[in-house]
């Protein structure tokens, strides 16, 4: 698929004011899907994520058999049973999105067929090794482009059970391997290095599966029974990130962002921006399918700046790019430590970040896994890229908000990845 380069036009605000609701989570929508996929009977996803990614992982699992539609907003899933889909015509295409190639092979391992899957030019650059491994051992056979880049041809095979230690904390990879631990002999038992975003086990639990979890170990056995379900989606934590340093960075704001998904494995960029001054209360905290979700009021604060390493940035890692530009309108600026992960994501991220920075006048340091950024910087207007990376295109169309005069924003288009309504929703706060 050939996408037109487009740019988007950022002037400065003067204060941003409104109350908005966010498209469905990301990570969680291609959970539902695919889970809803392999259950038996019907599911209704409702608020499912309106990004490119997830409309990638429909078409994969439509490519395997699985009947789907789609209505307003609300996805429709004629499950298969997890012994259901078939064997696919062409090669599956996950576009850019690293967590349908990475989740759906722990599906894709079991089959008893061969499938082949990969995606555009930047998701073939990213490491499968982190899956191939650990799926080879339950019995998988998967070959990639060069031993470890997409496409993968992956044979199904009748898989065992393992007993894995993550090497990198990975919340795709731990999906890979409790997905194909549904179809393996015996007990999965995956152990992270550090905990990661909780949804898989959450959504195979009310799908019906058993899943025990104990501190960083989670087990799971063999062939759950998964019944479909009535889901619906909590707005995504990390869209709404985007406007919660916008609302921070720009005087006079106060936002509103309605049913955010807050799932405690997830929010912990709430209390990172709370250490830092940020003024953020949430309300109408409530529980859907196990998962947490609120409303979050942010107002413009004064910020100090702050240190994030080890598990908290393994748990921010999606927002750091906007982080980054807010580390630059602090007091004391903000380092980042232990993100190697960066350099591996859409883009390489601790590249892309500091590219723009430059393009914008800011100072920033980087190292091999990090970055730091000094405080009370000046956002001089200019032109910045998404180099074809969703977030690094909301994170500069935020930073264009405090910046002195019109910024460019060129490769806009790739916001719609995740969050096809960025822009829209961005002009509608702007008053
Ligand atoms: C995700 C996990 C993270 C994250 C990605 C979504 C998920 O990736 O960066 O955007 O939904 O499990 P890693 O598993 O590579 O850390």
């Amino acid at each position: 698929m050939v996408v037109s380069r487009m740019t988007e036009r950022i002037t400065p605000a003067s204060r941003l004011r409104g109350e908005i609701r966010l498209p469905g989570d990301k990570s969680i929508s291609h959970r539902y899907a695919m889970l809803a996929a392999v259950a038996e009977g019907t599911s209704r996803i409702h608020h499912y994520s309106t990004g490119a990614d997830c409309k990638s992982t429909l078409r994969c699992l439509q490519a395997l058999g699985v009947h789907i539609a789609e209505e307003a907003g609300t996805v429709c899933v004629e499950g298969v049973g997890l012994d259901g889909l078939t064997e696919p015509a062409q090669m599956l295409d996950a576009g850019n999105s690293g967590s349908t190639i990475r989740m759906l092979s722990g599906i894709l391992a079991a089959q008893p067929f061969t499938s082949r899957i990969g995606g555009d030019q930047s998701l073939s650059r990213r490491p499968m090794r982190r899956i191939m491994t650990p799926l080879a051992e339950m019995g998988a056979e998967i070959h990639a482009r060069e031993g470890q880049f997409p496409p993968l041809e992956i044979h199904g095979r009748p898989l065992r059970g393992i007993d894995y230690t993550l090497p990198v904390a990975s919340a795709q990879v731990k999906t890979c391997l409790l997905f194909a631990g549904m179809y393996a002999s015996g007990e999965t038992v995956v152990r992270e290095p550090v905990r990661t975003r909780d949804h898989t086990e959450l959504a195979l639990r009310h799908f019906g599966a058993e899943v025990v979890v104990e501190g960083k170990t989670i087990r799971i056995q063999s062939r759950p029974r998964l019944q479909g379900r009535e889901l619906s989606v909590p707005g995504d934590l990390s869209s709404a990130a985007f406007f919660l340093v916008a609302a921070l960075i720009v005087p006079d704001s106060d936002l509103v962002i309605e049913g955010v998904g807050l799932n405690p494995t997830r929010s912990a960029l709430l209390d990172f921006l709370a250490s830092l001054g940020a003024q953020v209360n949430i309300t109408s905290l409530r529980e859907m399918a196990g998962e947490l979700v609120g409303d979050i009021r942010i107002r413009h604060s004064r910020l100090k700046g702050g240190v994030m390493e080890g598990a908290l940035t393994a748990a921010l890692i999606d927002e750091i790019p906007v982080l980054a530009v807010l580390g630059a309108a602090t007091e004391d600026g903000l380092t980042v430590r232990d993100a190697a992960e960066l350099r591996v994501k859409e883009t390489d991220r601790i590249a892309t970040v500091e590219q723009n920075f430059r393009r914008m006048g800011l100072d920033i340091q980087t190292t091999p896994d990090g970055m730091h950024i000094p405080g009370r910087q000046k956002f001089r207007s200019g032109e910045v890229d998404s180099f074809g990376d969703h977030r690094i295109a909301m994170a500069f169309a935020v930073a264009a908000l405090a910046a002195e005069g019109e910024t460019l924003v060129h490769g806009a288009e790739a916001a719609a990845v995740s969050f096809p309504e960025f822009f829209t929703v961005l002009r509608e706060i702007c008053r």
